[in-house]
């Protein structure tokens, strides 16, 4: 009996014991399909971005500044956090869809040039509840900025490709401005 008792814990033991080496991995090759990842797509989103700095219900704020900021041109070591409502056409009042929550901060000394880190967080359609993450360099004054788009989550999962950034109108009193994105984006 104690013999029988002694050979099953071993067993049970070895059994354990292989049964967790299998389990605990650091590492393994799958296959795309494993994930559900079929054909890659290229998605071409146009929208406008609204960045709301001198308003009752700002959706910009600046959250630091060095001692130079205020001397310097381009207010340099400026950095701001934003919460931008995201719009099918340039009102502010058209359909929202999605919007854009990160940071901006000027980093550059000879020209306006923010460093920008934001996830889009959309709202609509199939994208809803999807984020993409940007991070580039945005020159505000110059015609076309283009920033990579450096990855992202849900139905953008895997994604790659480059956001373009126009501003459509900017008002040099209050510095609030509209800005027209085309984003191209490979996803699966
Ligand atoms: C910069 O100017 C603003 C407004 O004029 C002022 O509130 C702020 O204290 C100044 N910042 C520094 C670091 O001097
Ligand atoms: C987006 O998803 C949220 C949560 O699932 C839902 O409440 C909302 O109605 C959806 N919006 C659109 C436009 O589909
Ligand atoms: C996208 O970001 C929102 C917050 O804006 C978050 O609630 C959501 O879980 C994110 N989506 C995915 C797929 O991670």
């Amino acid at each position: 009996m104690a013999r029988n008792h002694l050979i099953l814990s071993i067993l049970l033991l070895f059994s354990a014991l292989t049964a967790s080496e299998s389990d605990q991995y650091f590492s393994k090759k799958i296959s795309p399909s494993s994930l559900g990842l079929k054909k890659e797509k290229l998605t071409h989103l146009h929208f406008y971005f609204h960045d709301i700095i001198t308003a009752k219900n700002p959706t910009a704020v600046q959250v630091a500044e060095a001692a130079m900021t205020n001397t310097s041109s381009t207010v340099f070591g400026a950095v701001f956090v934003m919460d931008d409502p995201l719009t099918v056409s340039p009102e502010i009042n058209s359909k929202m869809v999605g919007r854009a929550q990160g940071i901006y901060a000027s980093a550059s000394q000879s020209e306006i040039g923010f460093l920008m880190v934001l996830n889009f967080a959309f709202m609509e359609g199939k994208f809803n509840g999807s984020n993409l993450s940007v991070l580039g360099r945005n020159a505000i004054f110059s015609g076309v900025r283009e920033m990579p788009i450096v990855g992202g989550s849900g139905v953008f999962r895997f994604s790659r490709g480059y956001a373009q950034a126009k501003t459509h109108t900017i008002d040099l009193q209050t510095n609030n401005a509209v800005v027209e994105y085309n984003v191209y984006v490979f996803h699966y």
